[in-house]
């Protein structure tokens, strides 16, 4: 046990004492408990409001930018960089005693016009991302903890998606799989050697010929010494029969690789009746979803942070992006009101406490 834990204890004591049952500490108290990261995405301009800033704070002990490090944000000016947003956030977590993981550097979505629609030359592109990657990261070195350097690069069967890094035009490796992802990692070790690097990955979640093809080229990254240390997997759930156990295969064996596996992008979307109300029985299948996501994380010392894609229903991607009539995906109502799911996340990381101890 580290001295930090065994303080989190001592200060659970009274709390346990009290009720005599599982500690009604907060999120964070909790995982640290467990040693467990818990960690949400966040949107700058929200900060200023004071229900969204105190759950933050009380809340999570990690948080990643949303938006506010990605290409669009911080390049929207062909030449220039813009850290103000991402900032902010870092600021934020700083005053909060929060660690920031950063996301993201290699995606082929969320990129500025001048990038995406403009004629470059693989050579060229490559020094545009070379840079980015440097500029970025040297930025945030100390402040920013972990990375996702590459962001859903496979399809549902497994290969390469087209996309400007790979073959439209590429960095100088189309024809070389992996290669580009590769020469981005070994980029991004150069940036900032203190980092830890993540591979990010949408539905590769489970077993599926995706999460095959992301351990295959993780296996390979290991075994030939390219500086990869951990696998982000999303976890963006729209369906309530969800089976974690292939969730825990899946993380039992990217472990087994040496890589450290981070819940990235957790959310259970929920339909929405046409008044936007969402069914008691709905909200009490997202809890046990909830719980069953930690529960296979937790069971798995590899697998060190959990982190929802946003907390509050006020302010989330689901809905605003083709997801038809959804909603209601995270942890808190939209007037920061717990949901069943909180009470969930709280108990499955309150019985764990001291996993592996
Ligand atoms: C989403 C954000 O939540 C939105 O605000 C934005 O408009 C588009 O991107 N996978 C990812 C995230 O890796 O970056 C995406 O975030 C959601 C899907």
């Amino acid at each position: 046990m580290t001295r930090s834990q065994l303080l989190t204890l001592l200060s659970l004591l009274p709390l346990l004492l009290a009720t005599g049952s599982a500690p009604q500490a907060s999120l964070r108290q909790a995982a640290a408990a467990a040693g467990l990261l818990v960690g949400t995405a966040v949107r700058p301009y929200a900060l200023s409001e004071a229900a969204y800033s105190e759950t933050l704070g009380r809340e999570f002990n990690m948080v990643e930018p949303e938006d506010a490090m990605k290409w669009w944000t911080v390049r929207r000016n062909e030449g220039a960089f813009d850290f103000q947003q991402g900032d902010q956030i870092v600021r934020f977590a700083r005053a909060h005693d929060m660690k920031v993981r950063g996301h993201c550097l290699v995606w082929d979505h969320d990129n500025p016009k001048w990038l995406s629609a403009a004629k470059f030359t693989p050579q060229q592109l490559a020094h545009v991302l070379q840079e980015h990657i440097a500029t970025e990261m040297k930025h945030y070195a100390g402040q920013v903890f972990a990375w996702d350097i590459v962001n859903e690069a496979f399809d549902e069967r497994g290969r390469l998606k087209d996309s400007i890094w790979f073959n439209q035009p590429g960095i100088g490796f189309s024809g070389e799989g992996t290669a580009y992802i590769e020469q981005a990692f070994r980029w991004a070790r150069d940036a900032d050697p203190g980092a830890v690097l993540f591979y990010n990955e949408a539905e590769a979640e489970g077993m599926n010929p995706k999460s095959d093809a992301v351990y295959a080229m993780i296996k390979d990254f290991k075994q030939r010494g390219v500086p990869i240390d951990g696998v982000g997997l999303q976890l963006h759930i729209s369906r309530l029969d969800f089976d974690a156990r292939p969730l825990a295969k899946n993380i039992a064996r990217l472990s087994a690789l040496g890589v450290q596996v981070h819940i990235t992008e957790l959310d259970v979307s929920l339909p929405l009746e046409a008044t936007g109300a969402i069914r008691s029985d709905d909200l009490q299948h997202q809890a046990d979803i909830y719980r069953n996501v930690l529960h296979a994380c937790l069971q798995n010392p590899g697998c060190t942070a959990v982190q929802t894609w946003g907390f509050t229903d006020k302010y989330s991607w689901i809905g605003s992006h083709s997801h038809g009539a959804r909603g209601g995906a995270l942890l808190f109502d939209k007037s920061y009101k717990p949901k069943p799911a909180y009470a969930a996340v709280l108990e499955e990381l309150s019985s764990q406490a001291m996993r592996g101890h």
